[in-house]
């Protein structure tokens, strides 16, 4: 896995959104920016529908494999996957993910997740059957490396699942009239396919059913998710504009709620390599 052109552009591409990220956030708390997104990464309750990645690793995880999912957030899918495993290690760097993440697993009692505090690059690396990425690497540069190690501490297969879309997407026609500028958008899963072309692997690719963005409960909803997104504070100038740009998106759905004008369904590739047909 070399510095490809495409692995180049890639990295281009996440360090212009990160530093336009750095620019316009830069007065921000930055100490954990994923703690006001932990809602979105819970695991679902025991007997809630499958998300369709589990699904996936139903045919890939043996009784006694050993996952490593990088980047596993509060638990979304490392719990689920634990019932079908031997064990997971769950790496988690952010403070608020990673504590939301141990009162699930305590409140479950479940027993083979072990939960480790470390970014993906500091790993102390160690063998395991299987690597899953999910919506982890939009931000991940230089990606080369990154993607290296998950396929050296692989001994089966590497899964990543990246959106079609680049992640808060749903927020970005937001940017103009509040940032007064266009949000810089980071790499998703076509450049990610790009990217396994240019190492020629041959990954099997499954297009995962699109999920509707979420819908708000009302108007005060849609403001408050906006301006954590943005990261506009209430009673600012910017926070004027965002209620204006609000109103001026925001459509009522059939079943009450409302949602942005421009709301398509969101769906996601999973690559999977070795392909199993290998
Ligand atoms: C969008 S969430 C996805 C969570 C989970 N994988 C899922 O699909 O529900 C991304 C997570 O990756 C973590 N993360 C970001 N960069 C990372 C890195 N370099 N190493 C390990 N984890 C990272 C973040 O802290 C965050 O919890």
């Amino acid at each position: 896995m070399t510095e490809t052109a495409a692995a180049r552009e890639w990295d281009a591409q996440v360090e212009f959104a990160q530093r336009q990220h750095r620019r316009v956030f830069r007065d921000e708390d930055e100490s954990d920016h994923w703690s006001g997104l932990v809602s979105s990464f819970r695991p679902p309750p025991d007997a809630g529908s499958e998300d369709p990645v589990i699904g996936y690793l139903r045919s890939v995880l043996r009784k006694d494999s050993i996952l490593l999912d990088v980047g596993a957030g509060a638990g979304r899918l490392a719990v689920p996957a634990a019932s079908l495993c031997g064990g997971v290690i769950a790496l988690e760097p952010s403070p608020a993910m990673s504590a939301e993440l141990n009162s699930q697993i305590a409140h479950r009692g479940i027993e083979n997740i072990s939960v480790v505090s470390s970014q993906w690059e500091e790993w102390a690396e160690e063998p395991v059957d299987v690597v899953l990425m999910s919506h982890v690497l939009y931000g991940a540069a230089p990606i080369a490396p990154f993607v290296r190690k998950a396929v050296e501490v692989a001994r089966e297969c590497v899964v990543a699942v990246l959106g079609l879309s680049p992640p808060g997407d749903y927020y970005h026609p937001l940017w103009q009239s509040v940032r007064g500028e266009d949000r810089v958008t980071a790499p998703s899963a076509r450049e990610f396919e790009r990217l396994l072309e240019s190492w020629e692997y041959v990954p099997e690719i499954i297009e995962l059913p699109g999920i509707a963005a979420r819908s708000f409960r009302d108007r005060e909803e849609a403001i408050t998710r906006s301006a954590r997104r943005l990261r506009v504070r209430l009673g600012t100038p910017a926070h004027d504009e965002l209620e204006k740009a609000v109103d001026l998106a925001l459509v009522a759905s059939q079943d009450g709620t409302c949602h942005f004008r421009w709301r398509q369904p969101s769906a996601s590739l999973l690559f999977r390599w070795p392909n199993s047909n290998d």
